[in-house]
């Protein structure tokens, strides 16, 4: 079965061909962040603006690099929410009129559904029931991903998701928008224990989190000290840009890393997942292949390109859905959703 994926939930416009949820024919992503940048953060009208710009050249450049002509598509998948409600109109009217168009059946997708089910684009296949960390701009969950297809919450962050805490921290450091890369590319060989930052931890076997604590600490470290330099790491009494960069990041992957292992434990599962935008950082990469081996998990980790926002994800996930429920009726009445 072969899926034409479309996702316009946030700032990336993409679209993408995949054969049986796994096989990819095609992975294109226009990204915006160019056009966001200067503000440090995405900007909703400006990302609705530029995803009707690139929508139709997008779809086009799939189709062509997948070899498939749009009427040999068995169906089309199009981000549903949650996101950015401007940004998925566009995606969910692209994708409505060529189904309609081409008389093709219209997938809706679960935009965080699209990043469990990037979980099965690891190397190997994850078996459910598998514990996974969802971990994005926008989100920040632990979910029980069953065979059935549902994906059971089991806690939630209570604040700010961790990637909005690394954009918010870098935006204040000024180092760059997305700032979870700027972030994690700085802290590659510095002192991740440089400054001791707070770990949020709720009552025993909690598994939520919160991240406005830390964010809030490493804005008081800048306005108490300035913003670190670069590069002045064993200078005395001095913090370098890369050491306070490792230290605030040692903090969110403590607590996700530690959150995960208690979650497979509680539940008594032994695979664990990491997914969604977060999920490309080295140390929380690195650091859930050691926990895992420590506490005899499999862990499964989809290639770092589709972890961030993508369509192989919407496909994949589309096809899944479709060998579950097939068909359903009415899907031209829907609509895009924000939360
Ligand atoms: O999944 P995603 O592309 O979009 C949402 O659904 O939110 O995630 C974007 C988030 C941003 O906050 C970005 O800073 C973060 O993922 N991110 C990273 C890395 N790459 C992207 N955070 C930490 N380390 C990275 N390497
Ligand atoms: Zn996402």
């Amino acid at each position: 079965m072969v899926i034409l994926g479309i996702e316009t939930s946030c700032d990336e416009t993409a679209a993408a061909v995949v054969r049986d949820g796994k096989e990819i024919l095609s992975n294109v992503i226009a990204s915006q962040v160019p056009v966001h940048s200067p503000y440090g953060g995405v900007v909703p009208e400006l990302a609705s603006r530029k995803h009707l710009e690139y929508i139709i050249p997008v779809v086009e450049k799939a189709l062509a690099d997948s070899s498939i002509g749009a009427k040999e598509l068995d169906a089309i998948a199009v981000t549903q929410g949650p996101g950015l409600v401007g940004a998925l109109l566009v995606g969910v009217s692209a994708a409505k009129a060529m189904a309609y168009a081409l008389d093709k059946p219209l997938i809706p997708v679960n935009h965080l559904n699209g990043h469990i089910q990037a979980a099965f684009l690891s190397d190997d296949m994850p078996q459910e029931p598998f514990i996974c960390l969802v971990v994005s701009g926008g989100h920040t969950a632990l979910y029980r991903v069953d065979a059935d297809g549902n994906n059971v919450l089991l806690g939630a962050t209570r604040d700010d998701a961790a990637g909005e805490a690394f954009d918010k921290v870098a935006k204040i450091l000024g180092i760059g928008y997305p700032g979870g890369v700027a972030i994690d590319r700085l802290a590659v060989g510095a002192d991740p224990r440089a400054i001791r930052f707070p770990r949020s931890r709720f009552e025993k076997d909690s598994l939520e989190f919160s991240f406005s604590g830390l964010k809030t600490a490493a804005a008081n470290f800048i306005r108490t000290h300035g913003v670190p330099a670069p590069g002045c790491a064993g200078e005395a009494g001095s913090i370098s840009l890369e050491d306070f960069a490792a230290s605030f990041q040692e903090a969110v992957v403590d607590v996700l890393v530690e959150k995960t292992i208690a979650a497979a434990r509680q539940c008594g599962l032994s695979g664990i997942a990491a997914v969604g935008g977060v999920a490309a950082n080295g140390r929380l990469r690195a650091r859930l292949g050691e926990a895992a081996v420590l506490s005899d998990l499999r862990l499964y980790l989809p290639p770092v390109r589709f972890c961030t926002d993508n369509a192989v994800m919407i496909a994949a996930a589309a096809y899944r859905t479709w060998q579950r429920v097939g068909q359903q009726p009415g899907m031209l009445e829907l609509d895009a959703f924000s939360r």
